[in-house]
């Protein structure tokens, strides 16, 4: 049967991805394609003790339907970290949990956005995103990146032209896929620029606690004296990705809405997951595991900084993030990385080609993206040697 997909979904390919995992999946080929966190990080024995003991002690909770908003200790503890951490919450503020940051972005999108509306993107941006706005019929506009954040000019202009913009969506602290982090004077002056169009800002944080060196910018979040950002995160990045546990804070008119469609959904986030969280962060110090995850990606992405350095042409450029997971790298020019891609992976080396993130995914892109959290620096140093001789004959 030929099924006739509907208009909205029309748009998602992710053929350019498979294309490369296809290749990831073979262990003779170094794929700096990633973006999981590190496996060592995640504590399966502590996790391991409570889901047991939750099971065996608590079934009728961990096992019974509970409600859509999320398990309200859980709730009441992430409400006070998040005030005494990141001043983050006011009194019109609300806090629910989701299925990963992902569902908060998806919720968001169905919840303000009709087909047609416009939704403000970094260009380049994180790809699950824009595939879930794209999956409403969103119509995406894409503002340039600059070395510390968005393009304000650039924003602004966007602003005015797109009278029917209903959102816009940003990842301030360690970009995916850039690893750029926006100014705290660009954070105020997006900030200004959203109130006075009345634009929500999506504010997506999954790398935010990843930093190198300890600093963390206030979050739009924080600034909030209108309640016009929906920040979300999640536990993905610090825990584990495999429990699927966010969380999103915004107006709690706005948050009702998205409760009330995540019923829709997946009815809740699933609770032993929650509990198995909760638990975890009563009885462990987690902000101690997590400056431990700082140091092993600080170390890893120098040792990918410096083989970019020795190994990569210098006619390619490249960030240098302050945290997270990922190097941005432009080889400039007419080059389509997508073939150049093509091209490495039969070399044994993959990456992501650069038009993955464009709103326009089709058009040639001369970037592309490289993780480093998974590997041992070893295989790091021999990927990026790989990649540059791969990148060297194909510039011939
Ligand atoms: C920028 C960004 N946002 C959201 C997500 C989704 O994360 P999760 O749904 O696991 O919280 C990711 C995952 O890689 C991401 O990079």
């Amino acid at each position: 049967m030929e099924f006739r997909f509907s208009k909205k979904v029309s748009q998602i390919s992710g053929a350019a991805i498979e294309e490369i995992l296809k290749y990831a999946g073979d262990p003779t080929v170094i794929s700096l394609a990633g973006g999981n966190p590190a496996t060592e990080t995640f504590p399966a024995a502590e996790l391991g003790e409570i889901a047991q003991e939750l099971l065996t002690k608590q079934p009728s909770l961990a096992l019974q339907y509970n409600t859509p908003r999320g398990y309200a200790p859980f709730r009441e503890l992430l409400t006070a970290r998040l005030r005494d951490h990141d001043n983050i919450g006011r009194e019109f503020d609300d806090l629910f949990i989701v299925t990963g940051g992902q569902q908060a972005v998806d919720l968001l999108t169905k919840v303000m956005c009709d087909e047609g509306d416009v939704v403000l993107v970094e260009e380049p941006s994180f790809v699950g995103a824009l595939n879930a706005f794209r999956s409403y019929g969103a119509k995406l506009v894409g503002v340039k990146m600059e070395d510390d954040g968005i393009d304000v000019a650039g924003l602004e202009a966007a602003l005015q032209a797109n009278p029917n913009a209903k959102l816009f969506y940003t990842i301030p602290s360690f970009h995916n896929p850039t690893g750029i982090t926006t100014s705290y004077e660009k954070r105020k002056a997006v900030y200004a620029l959203c109130a006075q169009y009345g634009v929500v800002i999506l504010e997506d944080n999954p790398y935010g606690e990843l930093t190198f060196d300890g600093e963390k910018l206030p979050t739009y979040k924080s600034m909030d004296g209108e309640g016009i950002v929906l920040y979300c995160n999640s536990f993905s990045k610090v825990l584990s990705p495999g429990l699927r546990v966010g969380y999103a804070v915004g107006h709690k008119d706005l948050i009702q809405k998205m409760v009330d469609s995540k019923q829709t959904c997946d009815v809740h986030t699933p609770i032993l997951n929650q509990l198995m969280t909760y638990e975890y962060l009563k009885r462990y110090d987690i902000d101690a595991a997590i400056a431990k995850m700082r140091v092993l990606y600080r170390d890893k992405c120098q040792v990918m900084l410096d083989a970019i350095e020795e190994y990569l042409p210098k006619s390619i450029t490249h960030t240098v993030p302050k945290g997270g997971l990922f190097v941005w790298c432009d080889m400039h020019g007419d080059y389509d990385t997508r073939e150049v891609a093509q091209y490495c992976a039969q070399r044994k080396v993959v990456f992501v080609p650069g038009c993955t993130f464009m709103v326009d995914d089709q058009a040639p892109c001369s970037a592309f993206r490289l993780n480093y959290s998974t590997m041992e620096n070893a295989r790091i140093v021999e990927g990026v040697k790989l990649l540059g001789e791969a990148l060297r004959n194909f510039m011939k």
